[in-house]
């Protein structure tokens, strides 16, 4: 997208629900410290409005958006193009317009792995990822870790269907890494003692609404082991507070939060974000959300 220096920029997250979205605090407060003439809403929009809502997009009333539950597969369909990483994936949460096409992106990999890169002490190849969840977020997170070399991936969620599909298509995609899935209460119940990296992508533990049924498994994981949660409202989850108590380490989802959107931005404007003052707006935004 080109930024002219006149042009107002109109950007926003769309889901349903979307409300809670801290988006517009990070990327409003992105554009007044880069000087940038333009505005970021959350836009409350439900699966039958979606095409229409795209409509927005090829008319110019809209300039980008990004994308939230339930959304990340369905507005596939109604763009041109996607991005290798979002074909790759097969979700999209960042939309832009680029010599009149629309084109479908996904940063939700790369900003979850700018967020775990700095807390890795082995090299991934030396892991194994026990993936919960098998959502839009399950999909853009084991697709980038197997891309980046990871070997060794177990995905275990509620829906066992949802886990095999995503393991079959991962296992074509990445032929020499071991893929599985593992039963969900099984998993609740006894944990794993070879994982080296537990990653949750569920919505358990998101404000007070979705209590985490238990969280027995942390007895049974190794204590060298790294424990993330892509759930960023509140910033310290049921999980990572058990799992600090337990004296594992621990990746907060704002981290994820914040990289994913820093990405989004420049693909919005063609700058580079201003990292420093969307972390203090996210940051700002989830407190007074607590
Ligand atoms: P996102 O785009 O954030 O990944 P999503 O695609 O709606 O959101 O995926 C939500 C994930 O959380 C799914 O893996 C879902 O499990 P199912 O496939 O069984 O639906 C999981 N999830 C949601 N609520 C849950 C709950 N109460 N217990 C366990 N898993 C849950």
């Amino acid at each position: 997208m080109t930024q002219g220096s006149t042009q107002f920029l109109k950007l926003g997250v769309i889901g349903d629900p979307v409300s809670q979205s801290p988006s517009p605090d990070m990327f409003n407060a992105a554009l007044q410290e880069l000087g940038i003439l333009g505005i970021y809403h959350h836009y409350h929009v439900t699966t039958s409005e979606l095409e229409e809502f795209v409509l927005k997009l090829r008319h110019h009333e809209i300039d980008g958006i990004n994308i939230t539950i339930p959304h990340k597969q369905a507005i596939i369909p109604f763009l041109d193009t996607l991005t290798h990483e979002a074909q790759k994936i097969g979700a999209v949460n960042t939309v832009y317009r680029s010599n009149g096409q629309l084109i479908g992106h996904n940063t939700d990999g790369d900003g979850f792995w700018m967020s775990l890169q700095k807390h890795l002490s082995s090299n991934l190849s030396h892991e194994h990822v026990w993936l919960l969840g098998a959502g839009g977020a399950s999909m853009a997170i084991g697709y980038t870790l197997l891309n980046k070399g990871l070997n060794h991936l177990t995905v275990c969620n509620r829906s066992l269907e949802n886990s095999k599909e995503l393991v079959t298509k991962w296992q074509t995609q990445f032929p020499k890494a071991a893929i599985q899935t593992h039963d969900w209460n099984d998993f609740l119940l006894k944990g794993d003692t070879q994982a080296t990296l537990l990653i949750n992508t569920t919505s358990l533990g998101l404000k007070s609404q979705n209590p985490w049924p238990k969280l027995n498994f942390l007895q049974h994981l190794p204590k060298t082991q790294t424990v993330c949660d892509i759930v960023a409202n509140p910033i310290a989850t049921e999980l990572l507070q058990n799992a600090e108590n337990l004296g594992f380490k621990t990746v907060a989802g704002w981290e994820m939060l914040l990289n994913q959107a820093v990405l989004a931005f420049h693909k919005f404007t063609n700058q580079n974000a201003p990292q420093a003052c969307m972390q203090t707006a996210l940051l700002r935004a989830l407190g007074s959300h607590i």
